[in-house]
C-alpha cells in the first residue's frame, strides 16, 4: 500500500480536521502518501482529489469545520457513482480510503467495500447516533457549545421568571439533548427515546413556580418536534411566559474540545494501522475507552445505545 485517501462526508463535525490530520500524519509516518478528497462522495465521483502535504496539516487540529469540505450526496447510492468513485481512486493510485462521517457516509463506505475496495469508517457526527461507539467525533464539542448557550439563556430566564424551550440537534437521537440537559439542570429533557407527557411537564413547571423557582429550562431534541410547536402545545396547559429557542447550526461549528481532538487523533491513527494490516470494511469506534472495530455491515443491523438513564437521573436530581 502506497497511498491512502481521506474524505469527510455528511454534516460536518468539530474534530473532523483532527481526524484528517491523524490519518494523514500516521500515513506519512509510515512512509505512505495521503490524498484528500474534497466534498465527500460528490468530490470522489468528480475526481476532486489532491495530495496532502505535511504543511497542509499545520493548525488544523484547532479548527472546526473540515478542511476537506463536506457534502450530502445521496446519489452515491447508485452503482454507477460507486464504480466511478473507484475508478477515480485507481486513477490517483489510491489503495485504500478512510471515510469520516455519520450514518449516510457509512453506507457509502459499505458500498465501496462490497466492490472489493478497502475502506475504513470513522464516526464523525455531532449526533452521537452510531452503533458500536460510546462517542462520535464532534459530539462533545456540540454539547459544550449547547451548555454555553443554555447557561446564557438561564440568566435571562431567571431575570424574567420565564420558561424556555431550547431545541437542540441530534437528528433522530436524544444524546445531544440528554447530555446538554443534565449539564444545565434542565427542568425536563424531551427526547424521542423516552415517553413523556406535556401535562406532566406543565405540572412540574407550575409546582416549581409555586415553590419560588423562577426559571425553567426544557431541553428538547429536534427529533421530537420544533421549539415553537412545543411552546404552543405547552401554553395550552397554562401561561408560563414561555419562549422557544433553537441553537441550530451553531452546534456544528467552533474549535473542537480536547476530548474530540484526542479521540479523533486516536481513531485516525488506528484506521491507518488497520489498513496497513490489510483490513477494510470496518468501522472504528471507542468503547470503554478502548479503540474497537466492527464490520460496517454490523452497524446497520444494530441500534445505537442511547444513555436513557440520563433522563431518569435528571428527573431525580432536578426535582424542585
Ligand atoms: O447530522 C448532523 C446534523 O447537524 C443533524 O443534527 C441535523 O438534523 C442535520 O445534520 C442538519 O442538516 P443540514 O445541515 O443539512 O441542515
Amino acid at each position: 500500500m502506497k497511498r491512502i485517501g481521506i474524505l469527510t462526508s455528511g454534516g460536518d463535525a468539530p474534530g473532523m480536521n483532527a481526524a484528517v490530520r491523524a490519518v494523514a500524519g500516521k500515513a506519512m509516518a509510515e512512509g505512505l502518501e495521503a490524498y484528500g478528497i474534497n466534498y465527500g462522495f460528490a468530490g470522489l465521483v468528480a475526481g476532486d482529489i489532491h495530495k496532502i502535504e505535511a504543511a497542509d496539516l499545520d493548525g488544523v487540529i484547532q479548527r472546526g469545520g473540515t478542511l476537506l469540505y463536506s457534502a450530502r450526496y445521496p446519489e452515491f447510492a447508485h452503482e454507477e457513482g460507486q464504480l466511478k468513485g473507484i475508478e477515480q481512486l485507481k486513477r490517483f493510485g489510491i489503495d485504500a480510503l478512510v471515510v469520516i462521517g455519520g450514518d449516510g457516509s457509512y453506507h457509502g463506505a459499505l458500498r465501496l467495500t462490497e466492490h472489493g475496495y478497502n475502506t475504513i469508517g470513522l464516526p464523525g457526527t455531532i449526533d452521537n447516533d452510531i452503533p458500536y461507539t460510546d462517542f462520535t467525533i464532534g459530539f462533545d464539542t456540540a454539547v459544550n457549545t449547547n451548555v454555553q448557550a443554555l447557561d446564557r439563556i438561564y440568566d435571562t430566564a431567571h431575570s424574567h421568571d420565564r420558561t424556555f424551550v431550547v431545541e437542540v440537534m441530534g437528528r433522530g437521537a436524544g444524546d445531544v439533548a440528554l447530555w446538554s440537559g443534565v449539564s444545565i439542570g434542565a427542568t425536563a429533557i424531551v427526547v424521542p427515546e423516552v415517553d413523556w407527557s406535556m401535562e406532566a411537564i406543565a405540572n412540574k413547571i407550575k409546582h416549581n413556580r409555586a415553590n419560588g423557582h423562577r426559571s425553567n429550562l426544557i431541553v428538547l431534541a429536534e427529533g421530537v418536534m420544533g421549539a415553537q410547536e412545543f411552546v404552543e402545545k405547552l401554553s395550552e396547559y397554562g401561561d408560563f411566559d414561555a419562549r422557544g429557542n433553537t441553537i441550530a447550526h451553531m452546534q456544528r461549528g467552533g474549535n473542537p474540545t480536547a476530548k474530540d481532538r484526542v479521540m479523533a487523533s486516536k481513531m485516525g491513527a488506528y484506521a491507518v494501522e488497520l489498513l496497513l494490516a490489510g483490513k477494510g470494511g470496518l468501522a472504528v469506534g471507542i468503547q470503554n475507552n478502548q479503540l474497537v472495530n466492527h464490520n460496517i455491515l454490523d452497524l446497520f443491523e444494530s441500534k445505537h445505545d442511547v444513555e436513557v438513564s440520563l433522563d431518569k437521573l435528571n428527573e431525580e436530581i432536578s426535582f424542585k
